[in-house]
């Protein structure tokens, strides 16, 4: 029986039907990569469009804050490209505070501290490596210094509506009244702009999904063969759900060395890989509301395609 957690999620998510696999595990260095290709995409608009947010309400967002003393938490701070432009607008208002990426990579924290130190080097980083809400748990009793958490990116999209409210109360939970989450959402549009931001023409996100056959070639021992499988991808717009989906494209059997274990997989049977939740403006407003904040304001692009939500807890 295999011990590691990719490969105990694989067997549970290949012996349910319909097949099911987490899309955290796109994340390998080779994920990591193609990511960092698909936010550059011109079909991917959500990162110019946080970035438009961020450059265009830098001071719209430090007045919302409205202090000058605070902890700017961020949870899964990856390259930290739109952060900056944060970070360096409160630094030069004078603002003290101190900034704490949190994420569960200790590679990505170490390369984050790097290119900060060489950017902005007056800015003091405490980067906390591990579980977000272990580490928020552990900051709770730390002094009264109030906390504004960033959560951007639209990551919250990846979640279900269920798990979006589990996981924002747990945070709400951590936080103490006054705490202020800036929150990005992917908001629903023209169908057609969604599909094709997950749909590129260039087949990068195709290679994105299939990356984690590849992953579980490399590190499971798997004998997927890329070639008959194919990356489909769906938006419903009453929903707001954008699904990703890995077809096989004929009868076949795959076997994984670390599960000792053959699957076999249907003509055309698909695997559910991936989960982009678009929201409208009311649905982002009642999940603060559920989930235990209020809203204090959007931010949004010139096209509002995305929000910057700032939530505060009451
Ligand atoms: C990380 N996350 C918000 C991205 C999204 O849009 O759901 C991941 C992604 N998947 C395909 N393209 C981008």
């Amino acid at each position: 029986m295999a011990n590691n957690l990719f490969a105990q999620d694989v067997l549970q998510g290949l012996s349910q039907k319909p097949r099911k696999l987490s899309s955290k595990y796109f994340y390998d260095a080779e994920g990591d990569k193609l990511f960092q290709q698909i936010m550059r995409m011109p079909e991917y608009y959500l990162t110019d469009c946080e970035q438009e947010i961020l450059e265009a309400s830098k001071e719209g967002i430090f007045q919302a804050i409205g202090r000058r003393q605070f902890k700017l938490l961020e949870l899964g701070a990856g390259d930290g490209l739109k952060t900056k432009v944060l970070l360096r607008y409160f630094l030069e208002q004078g603002a003290d505070f101190q900034f704490q990426p949190i994420d569960i990579s200790r590679n990505v924290l170490l390369e984050l501290e790097e290119s900060l130190q060489a950017e902005l080097p007056e800015l003091s980083v405490d980067s906390l490596q591990g579980d977000y809400f272990k580490v928020l748990h552990e900051l709770r009793s730390e002094s009264g210094i109030p906390k504004v958490v960033l959560f951007l990116g639209a990551n919250i999209g990846n979640y279900t509506p269920q798990e979006a409210q589990r996981f924002l109360r747990s945070l709400a939970e951590e936080l103490n009244p006054g705490d202020l989450l800036l929150i990005g959402f992917d908001l629903k549009k023209d169908p057609a702009i969604i599909l094709n931001a997950y749909n590129d023409s260039a087949g990068i996100t195709a290679a994105f999904n299939l990356n984690l056959l590849r992953r579980m070639n490399r590190e499971l021992g798997a004998t997927f063969d890329l070639q008959q499988f194919r990356h489909w991808e769906t938006y419903n717009p009453l929903s707001g759900e954008t699904k990703s989906y890995i077809v096989s494209l004929r009868d076949q059997h795959v076997f994984i060395r670390a599960l000792n274990r053959s699957f076999h997989f249907e003509a055309w049977e698909a695997i559910g890989v991936e989960l982009s939740l678009k929201y409208s403006l009311s649905e982002v407003e009642s999940l603060a509301s559920k989930s235990g904040f209020e809203v204090q304001q959007h931010f949004f692009d010139q096209k509002r395609y995305f929000v910057d939500s700032l939530w505060r807890i009451p």
